[in-house]
């Protein structure tokens, strides 16, 4: 479905401003969509410019682009991470920003989490099907590529599997309040969800800062939206439960971020 838009970059960088002005994820407009020739379903994230398009990176979709780089290319010079996290990493799109942006001036470890199976949306049935070995691959050698051109050592840690294991093994190993930064990016499942925040919350640490993609997405199911299939109710669940732990940074509203105040 994506195939003929992606090779039209200058219309998509003429559409970036829609990305700003709307939620990534709602559907494109009628008239945009045809003009890109995007089948239905097709979302704002699928016209974004993919973010290795200038850096010689491979990413086949523009997902981290329109909906975080806007917002972390304030928020992550802010929270200044040394020990990252990460829930999710598919491609590596969020991975090579956190190198590419913080090993210019220091070195860095970044944690690395995913099945590399895919979530039900990347199934052959999904909305958005993928070969998710091609897609291992792809992030190998994305972060490769990163890791080469930073000035500064980056330690690397993939732990394939799993995030409830892989999350629970890093605790084992005494990680708990390890973390500066955690990207909860993973299944979107909402038990799944809820199960990653309350681990990376324990990872986390005081004044460290959990980002939660995907806070306002919802799948684009025929008989319309599952709550328990979408992030949102298990991102309020745990901010609810913890409002005595944390606080919510203000941001545009598409992640969700939070602070953590105190164990
Ligand atoms: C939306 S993608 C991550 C995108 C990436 N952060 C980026 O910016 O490009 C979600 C990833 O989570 C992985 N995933 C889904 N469920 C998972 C689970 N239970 N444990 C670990 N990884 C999972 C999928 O394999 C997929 O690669």
């Amino acid at each position: 479905m994506h195939l003929r838009a992606k090779g039209d970059l200058s219309l998509r960088r003429e559409l970036a401003p829609l990305l700003q002005a709307h939620a990534p994820f709602e559907r494109v407009p009628e008239a945009v969509r045809s003009r890109l020739g995007l089948a239905d379903p097709a979302t704002l994230a699928d016209v974004a410019v993919p973010a290795g398009s200038d850096s010689g990176h491979q990413f086949t979709n523009g997902w981290f682009q329109g909906a975080a780089k806007s917002v972390w290319d304030d928020l992550v010079p802010q929270i200044d991470p040394t020990r990252i996290l990460e829930i999710g990493s598919f491609e590596g799109a969020s991975s090579c920003y956190l190198i590419d942006t913080l090993a210019t001036r220091k070195d860095i470890e970044i944690h690395c989490i995913d099945t590399w199976e895919g979530g039900v949306e990347n199934a052959a049935d999904g909305w958005s099907p993928a070969n998710m070995s091609d897609v291992e691959q792809r992030f190998l050698d994305n972060i490769r590529l990163s890791v080469d051109r930073a000035p500064h050592k980056v330690d690397v840690h993939l732990h394939k599997g799993r995030s409830d294991l892989a999350l629970c093994k890093l605790l084992a190993e005494g990680r708990q309040g390890y973390f500066d930064f955690i990207y909860v990016d993973g299944s979107h499942q909402a038990p799944d969800v809820l199960c990653d925040a309350v681990l990376a919350f324990r990872l986390l640490r005081e004044n460290g800062v959990i980002a939660f993609d995907d806070y306002l997405w919802k799948e684009p199911l025929p008989y319309g939206v599952d709550p328990i299939r979408c992030p949102k109710p298990a991102i309020d669940a745990f901010t609810n439960l913890y409002c005595r732990k944390i606080s919510i940074i203000s941001a545009p509203l598409y992640q969700l971020y939070v602070r953590k105040l105190c164990e």
